[in-house]
Order: C-alpha cells, then sequence, then structure tokens
C-alpha cells in the first residue's frame, strides 16, 4: 500500500489517498497541541504510540463486535483505514469527574460516577467545539438519529470493554473522547483511542498517564506515553 497525495493534515495526523478510492493511509505526527491549538508542542515518541496503541484497542473492540475503520498497520506511525465520512461529533464518556466536567460542575476530579455519562461536541474548530446535544446534532443535521443511536450504542459498548481492559494494566480510565465515520452507509469507529484522547490514571498512585501532563504542564509526559505503550505489552 502507498501513500499518493496528502488529502488532509490536522494536528497529530496527516491522512493520504492511496490508489484506492476506499482506502486511505493515516500517518501520526510527533506533534501535540492543547486547547484548540492555542498550545504547540512535540511529544517525542508520541505519534508511533498512538498508531499501535490505536489499533491495538481497535482489534480488541472489533473482536467485540464494534466495527471499526482499521485496515492494517504499515509501519510504526502509519496505518491503512477504510475511507470514512467522518460525523462531526466528539463523543465523550466520562467514569469519573475531571477536566471540564468537574469545572462546569464545581467538582473535584477523580470522583467515580455510578453510571458513565455521555455528551456530544460539535467538531467545528472555528466555534471551539462547542457542546451540543441530541437534538442540536439533529436539527443541524450532522447525523441521523438511527446513526446517533448507533454511536450511542457503540461509545458506552468501547467503555466497557475500554475500562476493563484498563484495570487489567491497573489503569483507570477516567474519561475518552471518540470519532465515527460512515462507511458505505455504516457507523464505524474511526480516528483513534490513544494518551492524547483519553484520561487515564494509575489506579494505585492516581499518577496521570496522559495528555494532561502535556496541557497543564506537569512534566515528564514523554515518560507518561511511554508507560502507558510499556504496560498494553506490543512488543511482547
Ligand atoms: P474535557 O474534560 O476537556 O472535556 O475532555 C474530555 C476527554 O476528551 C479527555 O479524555 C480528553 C479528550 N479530549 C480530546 O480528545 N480532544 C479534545 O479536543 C478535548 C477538549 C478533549
Ligand atoms: N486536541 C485539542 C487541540 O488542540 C485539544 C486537546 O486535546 O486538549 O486543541
Amino acid at each position: 500500500m502507498e501513500k499518493k497525495e496528502l488529502l488532509y493534515e490536522g494536528k497529530a495526523k496527516k491522512v493520504f489517498t492511496t490508489e484506492d478510492p476506499d482506502v486511505l493511509i493515516v500517518s501520526y505526527k510527533d506533534d501535540a497541541t492543547a486547547f484548540n491549538g492555542l498550545k504547540k508542542g512535540t511529544i517525542v515518541g508520541k505519534g508511533a504510540i498512538n498508531n499501535r496503541m490505536t489499533n491495538y484497542i481497535f482489534k480488541k473492540l472489533e473482536a467485540k463486535g464494534v466495527p471499526t475503520h482499521l485496515i492494517e498497520e504499515l509501519n510504526d506511525r502509519e496505518t491503512a483505514v477504510k475511507k470514512v465520512e467522518i460525523v462531526p461529533l466528539e463523543v465523550i464518556i466520562r467514569n469519573f469527574s475531571a477536566g471540564s466536567f468537574a469545572k462546569k460542575m464545581g467538582m473535584e476530579e477523580g470522583v467515580k460516577f455510578s453510571r458513565p455519562t455521555l455528551e456530544f461536541s460539535y467538531k467545528n474548530d472555528d466555534l471551539g467545539d462547542p457542546f451540543i446535544n441530541k437534538y442540536y446534532a439533529l436539527a443541524l443535521e450532522l447525523a441521523t438519529e438511527e446513526e446517533i443511536d448507533a454511536i450511542t450504542r457503540y461509545a458506552f459498548q468501547v467503555n466497557e470493554v475500554m475500562q476493563e481492559y484498563f484495570a487489567s494494566l491497573n489503569i483507570e480510565l477516567i474519561d475518552f473522547k471518540i470519532e465515527f465515520g460512515r462507511y458505505h452507509g455504516q457507523i464505524v469507529l474511526a480516528d483513534e483511542v490513544s494518551p492524547d484522547t483519553c484520561r487515564l490514571w494509575d489506579k494505585d498512585t492516581h499518577e496521570k498517564l496522559d495528555k494532561d501532563r502535556f496541557r497543564r504542564d506537569l512534566g515528564n509526559v514523554e515518560d507518561a506515553y511511554q508507560e502507558v505503550f510499556r504496560r498494553l505489552g506490543i512488543d511482547g
């Protein structure tokens, strides 16, 4: 599989076309941004970790019945994926209070919920990804009701699988953001699942092993990504 043309460059990834109109190649960068691109930096080795971690978890999710865009990992940083039309919704699931939830609700971080929450943001950088609900999404025609229902079902299923899996690595899955796409009329999980898009805390020490170390200038950013990767045991 060969890259043809650069189709799109985002904050953390580049996307290339291939000979096959149904296949794209995603290339993960070490670039990191936060606060809608206001803060910029580099997390050395992040691209390879996020690529390999996403593929590893997407395979587990596929095995549990969640369809994904994954076709094949090509190398450390690059993966062939199905060309989907991204549904412009950021789907956020939370198991514990943290981040914008904690701020908005005037709560400390790390309080466990009796059941997970789900929220949507409209994926639109110019508007700063505003918080919306299902009815806004329908009114804005971002997706059909059937699609939103499928996305909601899959999102909670992703949470179940990931929560259990990370627990086996002594990691608490605090919250995460996922995105979905349409592929020949079907909703499939797309984008990535990585320390960029999840809050991952060590279960015993509550040490943050995710991008909050970069967002909040906590130091040891690369170490945190490496630690998650090490616990995944992908290299055997
Ligand atoms: P939040 O608490 O800032 O709303 O973030 C919730 C989760 O979503 C957290 O795991 C980080 C992730 N996230 C992204 O992946 N991309 C983003 O642009 C933002 C704001 C959050
Ligand atoms: N990726 C987002 C950005 O650059 C925000 C974040 O992950 O905090 O702005």
